[in-house]
């Protein structure tokens, strides 16, 4: 029965990569949604390859190679590549948003944003899959080449902690840990929400792209960036490992470890980790509760005891972030929560296998597993979703969403 069930997933995910797949000037990707979402996006094709693998391993590294294609000038990796020069085609929410994209996000072909940086540790996944030399040797200077411009560009005083310089970057768009040095109240319009990141990306380009030249309006050293950047260089260390760049893996290694330094020096507070507010000089943990409580567990940085006390005060309380679909991207007890708010509440996929990962990490075997089952729950009930109410298990936003692939990961 299990088998079958699996079976038939695993034929739905294959159907969607398929639909989903696009090219172009001699690259192959995937589009996370083909109606609201039809470019390619950074971590998604991070999802998208890790997913790939485990039926095309092939087209698991073109994805790589397609989102290593365009560096912006200093090194970073955009969030969105347009491909096609089709910017305009999508009205995220008002008419107005692809012109100013198209303007005012920079480059030519891509935003002049980044995203979580998960792409090493893809990578580390599709070599351990199969080592391909010829595969490693090509991406490594490309990834080692993100990987300095993240150090050089956002780590404002050498401390340790990575920078975004506008909530997109973080992936979660309209995450209510943002929402005050956005100056928003808890509840707001989407467009008003959009307006305040619109006027961030001007604000980036009147600085010319300079990234620190953000520092004034928006700064943010987040937990789960950071996180994810740490497993990033551990990966992208490994990687330099086995092409015998020696000296390079020492770097990348000593990095991820001051960033785990770093994060319990600054970002801890009691038994979790809190995302630093750096806007206009500032230095100030950002208390809301959200999913981000548990990236310590994927890289590894709490203690056993912290990752018991957010499991049983956080994971299993029905209060927080123990519903029936979890995991709800902000905790029910929050004031901002909302079941069907952008990242304000509604369980996403992604995150979910990040915190999978962590619960195995720590050895939280039954919870990981019970995790797994949830989330194989909702793509049963509502299909592949964009995001899901946490409580019904409703689906909400884009349809024939890639992100579900994650579950073959997750079991
Ligand atoms: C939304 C999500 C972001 C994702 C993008 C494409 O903007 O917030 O995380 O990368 O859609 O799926």
């Amino acid at each position: 029965m299990h088998q079958y069930r699996m079976t038939a997933l695993e034929t739905e995910i294959r159907r969607i990569m398929h639909n989903n797949a696009r090219e172009s000037r001699g690259y192959r990707y995937t589009v996370p949604s083909p109606e609201l979402y039809p470019f390619q996006w950074l971590w998604d094709s991070c999802f998208h390859a890790i997913t790939l693998r485990h039926f095309d391993l092939s087209a698991a590294k073109d994805e790589i190679h397609a989102a290593l294609a365009m560096p912006l000038p200093d090194g970073l990796l955009p969030h969105i590549i347009f491909w096609k020069d089709d910017h305009r085609i999508v009205n995220w929410g008002r008419e107005r948003r692809g012109d100013i994209i198209n303007n005012a996000w920079g480059t030519e072909h891509t935003s002049s944003l980044t995203q979580p940086p998960v792409i090493a540790e893809a990578v580390r996944i599709l070599l351990d899959e199969h080592f391909d030399r010829s595969f490693a040797e090509a991406v490594y200077p490309k990834l080692a080449a993100y990987y300095r411009a993240l150090i050089t560009e956002r780590d404002l005083e050498g401390r340790g902690l990575l920078g975004i310089l506008n909530p997109d970057e973080s992936g979660e768009d309209n995450s209510p840990r943002f929402d005050h040095i956005l100056r928003l109240p808890a509840a707001h319009t989407n467009d008003e929400h959009l307006d305040r990141r619109i006027a961030l990306i001007e604000q980036h380009a009147a600085c010319a792209f300079e990234e620190r030249c953000m520092q004034p309006f928006f700064w943010v050293e987040d937990v789960p960036f950071n996180a994810i950047a740490l497993v990033g260089l551990r990966a992208l260390a490994g990687i330099a490992e086995k092409l015998k760049q020696t000296a390079d893996a020492c770097e990348f290694n000593t990095y991820a470890d001051t960033i785990g330094t770093a994060m319990r020096t600054y970002m801890l507070r009691g038994h979790c980790f809190y995302s630093i507010d750096r806007t206009e000089g500032t230095d100030t943990l950002i208390p809301t509760k959200t999913w981000a409580l548990f990236a310590p567990l994927y890289a590894g940085i709490a203690t056993d005891e912290e990752a018991q006390m957010l499991v049983i005060h956080y994971l299993e309380n029905e209060q927080e972030f123990g519903t029936p679909f979890p995991i709800p991207s902000t905790a029910c007890s929050e004031a901002t929560f909302n079941r069907d708010g952008f990242w304000r509440g509604p369980t996403w996929i992604a995150p979910n296998w990040f915190i999978h990962q962590g619960l195995v990490r720590y050895g939280f075997h039954t919870h990981a597993r019970t995790l797994a089952e949830r989330t194989r729950a909702l793509l049963a009930q509502s299909g592949f979703r964009e995001q899901y109410d946490p409580i019904s298990g409703n689906g909400l936003g884009a349809h024939h969403f890639t992100w579900g692939g994650l579950v073959l990961d997750m079991d």
